[in-house]
C-alpha cells in the first residue's frame, strides 16, 4: 500500500475540511496537529483550497495535506502542484481516475457499489473513498462489499460522527474514516481552533478505543 495511505490508517480519522479563506489554513493546521490528528483533505469546493493547500505543504510539511471533493483532471493537477499527497473524489471519475494513475498521483475514487469498485481496481487501485457511507448502507454494505473484493479497503465518510466512528473503526477493513464533525464551518469561521483541537483529541480517543 502507498505510504501515505498506511499513514493515513495509522491516524485513523481524516479531517474533511471547507475552507473559505486561505488565512485560517495555518491555524486550523496547528489545531489538527496539536490535536493529534496531522492530516487534512482540504476540499476543493472554495476558492481557498488551492491556497490553502500550498501554504499547508509549505508551512507543515509533516502534515499529510491532501484535495478532496477533485472533479476534475484540472482540478487533480492544481491540487498537486499545491503540494497535495493524495487526492480524493465523491465518485468514481473513470477520466479523472485514469489521469491520476497515468500520472503517478494518489486518489482514492468515492466508491458506493460493486461496479465503483470494479473500476477502481481495473486501474489498479484497492483502497477507495466509501461515500456517503451513512446513506449508502453503513458498516453493513461495506462489510457485504468487502467480502467478494477480497484486497480492498475503504474510507468511510459522510455521516460519520464520535458516536459511529467506532464502529466503523473496529472493522479490519477500513483503513480510516472522514469526517467534518470536528473542523464544521462556523468552529473555523469563528476562529474556534482551541474547540477544534479538543475534538481532535476526542477523535484520537476513539481511535484507540476502537482499535486497541
Ligand atoms: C464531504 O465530502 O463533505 C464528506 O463526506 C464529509 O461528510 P460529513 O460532513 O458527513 O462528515
Amino acid at each position: 500500500m502507498h505510504e501515505v495511505l498506511e499513514q493515513l490508517g495509522k491516524i485513523g480519522i481524516v479531517p474533511v475540511v471547507v475552507l473559505e479563506d486561505a488565512k485560517d489554513a495555518l491555524p486550523l493546521a496547528k489545531a489538527l496537529c496539536d490535536g493529534g490528528l496531522p492530516c487534512a483533505e482540504i476540499t476543493f469546493r472554495t476558492g481557498a483550497a488551492e491556497e490553502s493547500i500550498r501554504l499547508l505543504s509549505r508551512e507543515y510539511p509533516q502534515m499529510l495535506v491532501g484535495a478532496g471533493t477533485v472533479l476534475t483532471t484540472e482540478q487533480a493537477e492544481r491540487a498537486t502542484a499545491a503540494g497535495a499527497k493524495f487526492l480524493v473524489s465523491p465518485g468514481t471519475n473513470p477520466q479523472v481516475v485514469k489521469y491520476c494513475v497515468e500520472n503517478h498521483l494518489l486518489i482514492t475514487p468515492g466508491c458506493a457499489n460493486p461496479s465503483d469498485i470494479e473500476q477502481a481496481l481495473e486501474n489498479g487501485l484497492d483502497v477507495v473513498k466509501f461515500f456517503p457511507a451513512e446513506l449508502a448502507g453503513g458498516l453493513a454494505m461495506i462489510q457485504a462489499l468487502a467480502a467478494p473484493y477480497v484486497n480492498v479497503k475503504f474510507m468511510p465518510t459522510g455521516g460519520i460522527h464520535p458516536g459511529n466512528a467506532g464502529e466503523y473503526l473496529k472493522y479490519e477493513r477500513v483503513l480510516a474514516c472522514g469526517g467534518s464533525w470536528m473542523v464544521k464551518g462556523d468552529l473555523i469561521r469563528e476562529g474556534a481552533f482551541d474547540k477544534i483541537r479538543q475534538l481532535c483529541r476526542e477523535a484520537v480517543q476513539i481511535v484507540k478505543e476502537s482499535r486497541g
